[in-house]
């Protein structure tokens, strides 16, 4: 790869952040009815390609990966109410200031606040970014040596200050971000999900899939990596992730039935499914909806 996939997601976001972007804008429908309280400036700033809130009830604990603006949070903090909790996780340092803004002022509209904003990487949910900035500032890294007590920390940081734990999340919620991680670390994405999902969890992911795998020259373009089209798995592909990690039922929520963007020929468009860590003993065949133009 000729550039640093990462550092094009975190540019590309930052300035997400401060202006509206109409092309990371997959246009989804929400139930109205919770976007009241949500300030102007969160509801413009939706980078979103379809609706996981939809699925998440009173009472539960959630962790959205790649919470941006904070739109999915601030919905979601209104349905699982004051018993439940919501944890908005991302790396960009921008998202996580306009998410945080308006946290107060939501809290008082709700009347409790059952919502956090942290920084870490969604393929390495152990780590609080916070505390490896806090460490970096006081140990900077000038040789190998050093770069090895920095590991060294992590691993640390990680074992004993680990972010968030194992089996204890009841739903995992993304909407549009899995497709950013890099190639090389989205095996270890899925197995983060697993991980922190209690045994009876689920996650529930809206992403952007593709009828065909995406060439080589497509992944090395950094406007089309960030523009959530070049990371886009494969349909096939995306289900056998969940699988590969442990997740004993993969269902298929809702499909968007138009493309929502055609690249060289290969069609993207949203995809969202519910990957359950047990399976449960009814299979419900309806819970496959027909394809819909759900973005
Ligand atoms: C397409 S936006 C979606 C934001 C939000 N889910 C929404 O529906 O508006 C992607 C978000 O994921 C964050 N992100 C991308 N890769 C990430 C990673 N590896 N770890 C944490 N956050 C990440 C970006 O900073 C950005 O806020």
């Amino acid at each position: 790869m000729s550039y640093d996939i990462e550092k094009s997601v975190l540019e590309r976001y930052e300035e997400g952040a401060k202006n509206h972007q109409p092309s990371l804008c997959c246009p989804t429908e929400y139930d109205t009815q919770f976007l009241t309280i949500i300030p102007d400036e969160i509801i413009a700033k939706d980078y979103g390609c379809g609706d996981p809130t939809k699925y998440v009830k009173e009472g539960e604990i959630v962790l959205d990966l790649g919470s941006g603006a904070g739109k999915n949070c601030y919905i979601i903090a209104q349905k699982v109410g004051k018993n439940g909790q919501v944890i908005g996780v991302d790396f960009n340092d921008e998202m996580l200031n306009l998410a945080r803004k308006y946290q107060s002022e939501i809290s008082d509209k709700l009347g409790y606040n059952n919502t956090n904003f942290i920084k870490a990487k969604i393929q390495d949910l152990k780590l609080p970014l916070h505390k490896v900035e806090l460490w970096l500032k006081n140990n900077p890294i000038n040789s190998l040596e050093q770069l090895r007590t920095f590991e060294t920390e992590c691993d640390h940081l990680r074992q004993e200050e680990t972010l968030i734990k194992d089996n204890s999340i009841d739903i995992v919620v993304s909407n549009c971000v899995l497709n950013l991680v890099k190639p090389d670390d989205k095996k270890q994405l899925f197995n983060e999900i697993y991980r922190v999902l209690k045994s009876e969890g689920k996650a529930v992911i809206s992403d952007i899939i593709c009828n065909e795998d995406v060439p080589l020259e497509m992944v090395k373009d950094p406007e089309l990596w960030s523009g959530c089209i070049s990371g886009a798995f494969r349909e096939d592909k995306f289900i056998k992730m969940f699988e590969n990690a442990g997740f004993k039922q993969v269902e298929i929520l809702a499909k968007q039935n138009e493309p929502w963007q055609v690249v060289n020929g290969i069609e993207f468009r949203s995809l969202t499914v519910k990957a359950s860590k047990e399976k449960s003993e009814q299979i419900n065949n309806n819970s496959c909806c027909p394809p819909t133009s759900c973005c």
